[in-house]
Parts: structure tokens; sequence; C-alpha cells
């Protein structure tokens, strides 16, 4: 670690933009814009968290920043490494390209804002699975198989799959993404492109995993989204193999038959669940305040994710 991760900065937990078309996603702020006439959005990462869909009372100062740089690090690897097969809808992370806002407004967005061609989400989430982990490894428990798919016996928590597999979910508006087969989500959007979207997702998995690899980390397991753009384009849109929609575990100390140490919020997974032994949270909103020493150590595993994927070091 070469980042002091007590910093004093405040959280940004909210942002308000004087921009059409506002919402608010459990982590980022959404706006509306235009560039060179077409539709684009400007998405803020914040430093609010969520854990079990739940957003906390308070945030991680410089967690969106953070998040918005390993996205950003994976986004320029998918365009120079599948640019055959996929382009995302990243436009531009400069502040400045921003039209109507003030300059104060840009200093706040520094680093922490994507500006992305406006897509048609497709409402599947694309999951990918290397490794038996969190709702797979409970599915599998239950049936031996994850989303339909029938997997060998014998396989322990966190076992590596002989291949990664394509397990998709639904997204849904509010509640819990739910885990469906492959067919259902062809039913839901077509099979030739969902076809299509387990192929990329395995690709970009692939991708992912091997330069992971090459530093000495796991990608157990992530989930991509895509939008269609309204001349038609597919797009790699959200964010990428960042700790928020990935499993990162750190190789050294892996091992099958238990939970693994991560690159996330585990601490503040562990914080909540004593919250909910002791009967004074019921995984429902509003989420309670984290302490500071979750926080902290939060940030550090987040900063620490970013210091061993991308090889470069981040002041906040
Ligand atoms: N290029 C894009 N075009 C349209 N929507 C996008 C694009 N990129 C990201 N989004 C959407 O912006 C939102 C990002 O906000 P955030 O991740 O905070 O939401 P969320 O609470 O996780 O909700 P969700 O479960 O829908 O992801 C997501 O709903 C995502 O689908
Ligand atoms: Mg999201």
């Amino acid at each position: 670690m070469t980042q002091s991760t007590t910093s004093t900065a405040q959280a940004l937990l909210k942002t308000d933009l004087p921009l059409p078309g506002r919402r608010q996603g459990k982590v980022r702020d959404i706006y509306e814009t235009t560039v060179d006439g077409k539709a684009a959005l400007v998405i803020v990462a914040s430093d609010r968290i969520s854990a079990f869909d739940v957003v906390m009372e308070n945030g991680l100062p410089g967690k969106g920043i953070v998040l918005t740089q390993i996205s950003n690090f994976w986004f320029d690897r998918v365009a120079t490494e599948l640019s055959g097969s996929i382009s995302h809808h990243l436009i531009s992370t400069d502040p400045a390209d921003i039209d109507g806002i003030s300059d104060e407004q840009r200093a706040s967005l520094e680093r922490r804002v994507m500006i992305g061609r406006k897509t048609k989400v497709v409402p599947i989430e694309c999951v990918v699975r290397g490794y038996l982990a969190g709702s797979g490894w409970k599915e599998y428990q239950q049936s031996q198989k994850v989303c339909g798919l029938k997997l060998p016996d014998g396989l322990r928590q966190c076992s590596r799959l002989a291949e990664p597999i394509f397990t998709p979910a639904t997204k849904e508006q509010s509640g819990h993404d739910e885990n469906i087969s492959f067919e259902r989500a062809c039913e839901l959007v077509g099979t030739e492109l969902m076809t299509t979207l387990r192929d990329l997702s395995l690709k970009i998995y692939a991708l992912g995993h091997d330069h992971a690899a090459s530093r000495g980390i796991i990608l157990a397991d992530t989930k991509f989204e895509f939008g269609q753009t309204e001349d038609g384009a597919l797009l790699l849109i959200d964010e990428v193999l960042t700790p928020d929609s990935s499993r990162f575990w750190p190789a050294a100390r892996y091992a099958e038959g238990r939970d693994q140490e991560s690159y996330d919020k585990q601490y503040v997974r562990n914080y909540l669940e004593e919250l909910v032994g002791e009967g004074k949270w019921d995984k429902t909103p509003p989420g309670p305040a984290l302490p500071s020493d979750v926080v902290q150590n939060t940030m550090a595993k987040y900063l620490e994710a970013y210091e061993a994927l991308t090889g470069r070091e981040l002041e906040l």
C-alpha cells in the first residue's frame, strides 16, 4: 500500500447538476446530455455504498473515483483487445465536455464522471462465473445446477469451474436480481441477441481473468450490462470489472472449501451481518451508518484492487 487511507475528504453522497433527466441509481447519479448531436448520459459515480441492495447512510470518500478509474482501465483494454467484437459506451471522461454546468460543478466531477452513449439497456444482467461463489454456490448446493446448468458433483465452495459459465439474471427495478436459465433469458430478449451477449460476456471475462491472473488476482465472477443505441449498435455499458460488479480474490490466499478474502465490501457485509445478528437491522432501507474503521478498511481494499489490477497509483 502506497496510499494513505486516512483521507479526511468528504464523501460525495449526491450531486445536483442543472442537467435534464436526472435519476439516481444506488451508486450513480445520471443525467442526460448530447454529444455531437447524439443522446448521451452523464454518469457520476458518487461515494455511496450499497450492500444487500440497500444504500448505507454514509459514503466512502473517494470510492466513486476509484471505481470509475477501474472501469476506465478496463474499457481501454476492451477497446484495444476486443475492438473487432464489441464497442463500449464511453465517449469522454473529461468534465470539460459537459455543457451547462459551472466550473465548480465540473471540478466536483473530476475523475468520477463518464460521458457515455445513451442506450436502451438490455434487461438482463450478463453474469459470468469462473468459480463457484455467492448465489452460484447456493444454487449448486440445492440442485447441483446454476441457472439451469448442470455441474459436476463434488464441487466445493469457491471451486474453480472447468470452464467459465454464463449465468444470466433479470435486472429487477426494485428488489434483488433473480438468476434465470439461458433459455429464459432468450425468451425475454431474443435468442440471437442473448447468444451474442453470452459469447461477448465470456470473451470479456476471459480478458479480465487473464489480466487479473497476471497480477496475482483471481477474477471469480462478474456482471456485465449491455445496451443498444438508437441506430442499433450494441454497446458494453455501465461499469466494467470493478469490485462492485465482480468478485476479486488475492490468488496467493485462495483455497477452495471456504469463503475467500476479497477486494470488495466484505468488511461492510460482515459488519451488517453482525447488526442483523444483534437484531439491530433487517436488511431493508434505510441502511445504517458505517463506523469509521469499516469505512477505512473498505476504502483500503478498493484502492488495493485498483493498484493491483492497474499497476498504477491513485492519489485521493
Ligand atoms: N450507456 C448507458 N445507457 C443507458 N443506461 C446506462 C448506461 N450505462 C449505465 N446505465 C444504467 O445506469 C445505472 C447506473 O447506476 P447504478 O449502478 O447506481 O444503478 P443500480 O442501482 O446499480 O441499478 P441497476 O441495478 O439497474 O444497475 C444502471 O441502471 C445502468 O443500467
Ligand atoms: Mg449498477
